[in-house]
C-alpha cells in the first residue's frame, strides 16, 4: 500500500472550524481578524451547509459563501471548504426518502440530526455529485481556498446501513467477490442451520434475526462491503473535485472511524488524512480514578493509527473546550491541557492543528460543545493558551516534516480488524492485548508504530522495525505468512499471541494445527486452549524466576522443532501447569516468539526487556513513566519531545546537552516539567 510520505504543509499551522452560517455577518470580520492575531491562519467552513448553496432542488446560490470568501481573501485567511453531504437538506430527504439510512429492522432514520443518509442510494449519489460539481466549479479557483474536506467523519454516528439500496449494492458486491451462489454458500458456510441461498434475491444485508446468531461470515463480508461503500462514496466526490481544484490544493476527509479501510480510502481518494482529536473523552468514558489508565494519553494510540495512514497528517478538529452534546457532561480542559493535546498531535506527526470550534454555538445539538471562545465572546484562558501555542509553534517550526521514529511495530490488517468486530472471542483478545501493548510501550518509552499488512506490503516496510508484534492475527493468508517468514529470516523479530493463524480469509477455522500457516515458522503448535473464566484465578507463567500473568486466554503450546526453545511455562493451580506458554524459535538471522496468552503489561515489559527494547532512547534521557516521549528525525537532525500528562510536576534528566527550542537555550541534566507541560529539544546541535 502506497503511503503518502510528504507533508502537505510546509510548516506547522493552526486553524479553527468556523460556521459563518451560525453568526450575524457583522461578526465575520472581527472574528477573522481576531483569529489571525492569535496565530490562526486557516478556517474550515461549509461542511453542514447544503441549504445555503442549493435551497431547492437544482437551484444553486453562491452569494453567501462568496461574501465570506471575499472577506477571507481581503483579510488574508486561508480556507478549507467542506462538501455538505453529511447533512442532506429536508427538501431532499422528504422528496427522496430512499436516500435515508435504515435501522436493522427497516425503520428509516428521519431528518433531524446528521449522517442519516446511506452511501448506496443512486439518488443520493446523483444529488451529491451535482452539489459537489457545482461547489467545485464555482469555488474551486478561489485564491483563499487551500483544501477541500469531503463530507464529515465518515462512519461516525453509525457504521451500519440497512436501507434497500444497501441490500442491492451488497448483492452486487457479493456477485463480484464470489461469482456464483455456490461460492457464496461455501464462503458463508451456509449449509450450517440451513441458510443456503438458491437465488440472489434471497440475499440481504444482515436483518433482524432472533438473538445474536447472525451468520458470522455474512457479517464479515458486510463490514467489508460497508468499507467499500464508504470509499466509493468518497471517491465519487474526490473525482469531481479533482477537475476543479487549483494545483497544490489538497483533498482530505476527517476521521477516524471503524468499518472502513482508511488506508485505501486515503490512497484512492485523498491527498492527506486529517483526524479529529478529542482526548477529553477519556474523562467521560475512562475511569479517571483508576491510576493505571492512561486517560488522555491514550489518544496517542489513535494518533499512531492515523500516522500509519499518513505519516504527516492534519488535525481537522482538536479539542479546545469542554465536550457535551445532549446527554454528555465532560469537564473543561484544565489550564495547560489544550496546549498539551495540541502538542501530542504535533509530536505524533500533525503539521496542521485546527481547533473545534471558534466560538461555542448558542443553539442546536452542540450548545455544550465548547469552542475557543465562549458564548460571551470575551477573552479567556483558552484564547491566552492559543496565543502561547502560536508562539510555541513558531519556536519549534524546524521539526515540521520530520519523521516519527519507532523501533517497535504493531501489525494489523483489515481482514483481522473487521473479523474482530464480528467475532466476540477475537474482539476481546485483540482489545485487551492492544491496550496492554500500548500501555506497556508507553510506560517504557518505547515508541511504537502501527503497520498495516496488505497483499502488496514489501519486506522493506517491515525491515524498518526491530520487533513486530502480531497479537492475534487470526486470519492468515499464504502471502502474509510468507512475508512474515522472510522478515524473520532476514533478521527481524516477530512476536505472535494466542489464536494466530486460526482462520482463513472467509473467517472459517482451519483444520490444521495452530498457528496454521505460521506453524512452520514458529515450529510450535497448540495442544489445547481455554478462556480464563471470570471465576478462574489469573494464570501466571514462570519466566526466569518471574511470575507473569498470561491474560484472558491460554493456549497450551508444544515445541515442534529443533530450534524451538521453551522460555516460559504455565504454573499455579491449573491442569496445564508446567506446560509451555512461551516459545522462542530461531529462524535464519531472526527469531519468532509464540506466546499462548493475551498480552498483559507484565508480559510485554518482560519481552521488551528480554529483547533489549525497553527505553530504546534511554541514552538520551531518563524519563519518568508519567511522561510520554517522541523522537523525530529529519536528515541529520533529531528531536526529543517530552509530554507530561499529569497535574504533578515531573523531573526528567537529560543525559546529553540539548537545545530547548522554546528559548534556544542549551540544557543538560535535571529539568522539571510543570503540570501538563511539554518540551521540545533538538538533540544534536
Ligand atoms: C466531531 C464532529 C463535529 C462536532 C464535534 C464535537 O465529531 O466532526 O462536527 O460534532 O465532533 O461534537
Amino acid at each position: 500500500m502506497e503511503i503518502k510520505q510528504k507533508s502537505t504543509w510546509e510548516k506547522v499551522e493552526l486553524g479553527t472550524c468556523y460556521y459563518p452560517e451560525h453568526w450575524d455577518k457583522s461578526l465575520w470580520e472581527p472574528d477573522l481578524r481576531r483569529m489571525l492575531e492569535h496565530g490562526i491562519t486557516t478556517v474550515r467552513i461549509a461542511e453542514f451547509a447544503w441549504n445555503l448553496t442549493e435551497p431547492e432542488e437544482g437551484v444553486y446560490t453562491f452569494d453567501f459563501f462568496d461574501e465570506f470568501l471575499d472577506l477571507a481573501e481581503r483579510v488574508g485567511m486561508k480556507v478549507i471548504f467542506g462538501t455538505p453531504t453529511a447533512t442532506p437538506p429536508a427538501w431532499l430527504t422528504e422528496k427522496y426518502p430512499e436516500v435515508l439510512n435504515a435501522r436493522r429492522d427497516g425503520v428509516l432514520y428521519r431528518h433531524g440530526t446528521r449522517r442519516h443518509y446511506n452511501y448506496n442510494s443512486k439518488k443520493y449519489q446523483e444529488l451529491s455529485a451535482k452539489i459537489v460539481e457545482q461547489l467545485g466549479a464555482h469555488y474551486g479557483k478561489r485564491p483563499c481556498i487551500v483544501g477541500w474536506q469531503i463530507d464529515n467523519e465518515f462512519n461516525c454516528e453509525t457504521q451500519q446501513f440497512y436501507s434497500e439500496s444497501d441490500t442491492i449494492a451488497f448483492r452486487e458486491f457479493l456477485q463480484e467477490r464470489y461469482g456464483s451462489l455456490e461460492e457464496l454458500n461455501r464462503a458463508w458456510g451456509a449449509v450450517f442451520w440451513n441458510q443456503s441461498y438458491t437465488d440472489w434475491a434471497q440475499v440481504y444485508v444482515p436483518r433482524t434475526t432472533y438473538g445474536d446468531g447472525t451468520n458470522p461470515h455474512q457479517w464479515l463480508d458486510y463490514i467489508r462491503f460497508v468499507s467499500e461503500s464508504t470509499i466509493r462514496f468518497c471517491k465519487l466526490q474526490s473525482d469531481i473535485l479533482r477537475k476543479y481544484i487549483k494545483p497544490g490544493d489538497f483533498i482530505t476527509t476527517n476521521g477516524m472511524f471503524g468499518s472502513v479501510d482508511n488506508h485505501r480510502l486515503t490512497r484512492d481518494c485523498l491527498d492527506v488524512y486529517t483526524y479529529d482529536s478529542y482526548p477529553n473523552f477519556a474523562y467521560v468514558w475512562g475511569d479517571p480514578k483508576h491510576n493505571n489508565t492512561l486517560l488522555d494519553r491514550k489518544w496517542s494510540r489513535h494518533l499512531m493509527e492515523v500516522r500509519s495512514v499518513c505519516p504527516h497528517f492534519g488535525i481537522m478538529e482538536q479539542q479546545a473546550g469542554a465536550g457535551g452534546s445532549v446527554g454528555m457532561d465532560a469537564p473543561a480542559p484544565k489550564p495547560g491541557q489544550m496546549m498539551l493535546w495540541a502538542m501530542q498531535s504535533i509530536a505524533h506527526g500533525a503539521d496542521y492543528v485546527s481547533f473545534f470550534r471558534w466560538r461555542t454555538a448558542t443553539f442546536g445539538t452542540e450548545i455544550y460543545w465548547h469552542g475557543l471562545l465562549d458564548y460571551d465572546n470575551l477573552p479567556n484562558r483558552k484564547m491566552d493558551e492559543l496565543k502561547k501555542l502560536h508562539a510555541r509553534v513558531e519556536a519549534i517550526q524546524e521539526i515540521a516534516g520530520s519523521d516519527y521514529v519507532a523501533p517497535l511495530g504493531l501489525l494489523k490488517d483489515y481482514d483481522n480488524v473487521f473479523d474482530s468486530q464480528v467475532d466476540a472471542w477475537h474482539g476481546k483478545l485483540i482489545s485487551a492485548s492492544e491496550t496492554e501493548l500500548f500501555v506497556a510501550a508507553q510506560l517504557s518509552h518505547t515508541p511504537m508504530d502501527t503497520v498495516y499488512l496488505y497483499e502488496g506490503t514489501s519486506l522493506e516496510e517491515l525491515k524498518k522495525y526491530r520487533v513486530l508484534v502480531l497479537p492475534h492475527g487470526e486470519i492468515m493468508t499464504e502471502s502474509k505468512a510468507r512475508l512474515l517468514e522472510n522478515y524473520v529470516r532476514q533478521g527481524g523479530c516477530l512476536i505472535v499471541g494466542a489464536r494466530t493463524g486460526q482462520k482463513d480469509i472467509d473467517g472459517h477455522c482451519v483444520m490444521a494445527p495452530v498457528p496454521g500457516l505460521l506453524a512452520s515458522l514458529t515450529q510450535s503448535s497448540v495442544k489445547e486452549f481455554t478462556w480464563i473464566g471470570p471465576g478462574d484465578d489469573p494464570v501466571p507463567m514462570e519466566w526466569n524466576g518471574r511470575s507473569l500473568e498470561t491474560g484472558l486466554f491460554n493456549e497450551v503450546l508444544t515445541a515442534a522443532g529443533e530450534e524451538a526453545k521453551v522460555l516460559a511455562r504455565y504454573n499455579g493451580d491449573i491442569w496445564y501447569t508446567g506446560e509451555p506458554a512461551l516459545i522462542e524459535t530461531k529462524v535464519g538471522d531472526g527469531k519468532v516468539f509464540h506466546f499462548g496468552g493475551t498480552f498483559t503489561r507484565g508480559t510485554v515489559s518482560a519481552l521488551l526487556d528480554y529483547l533489549g527494547m525497553a527505553e530504546p532512547f534511554g541514552e538520551l534521557a531518563q524519563i519518568p513513566a508519567e511522561c510520554e516521549i517522541a523522537v523525530r528525525r529529519k536528515g541529520e537532525k533529531e528531536y526529543l519531545i517530552v509530554l507530561n500528562y499529569g497535574k504533578k510536576p515531573q523531573e526528567i534528566f537529560l543525559k546529553q546537552p540539548m537545545v530547548d527550542l522554546d528559548n534556544r537555550c542549551d540544557v543538560e541534566g535535571t529539568v522539571v516539567l510543570g503540570s501538563y507541560e511539554t518540551k521540545v529539544y533538538r538533540i544534536n546541535g
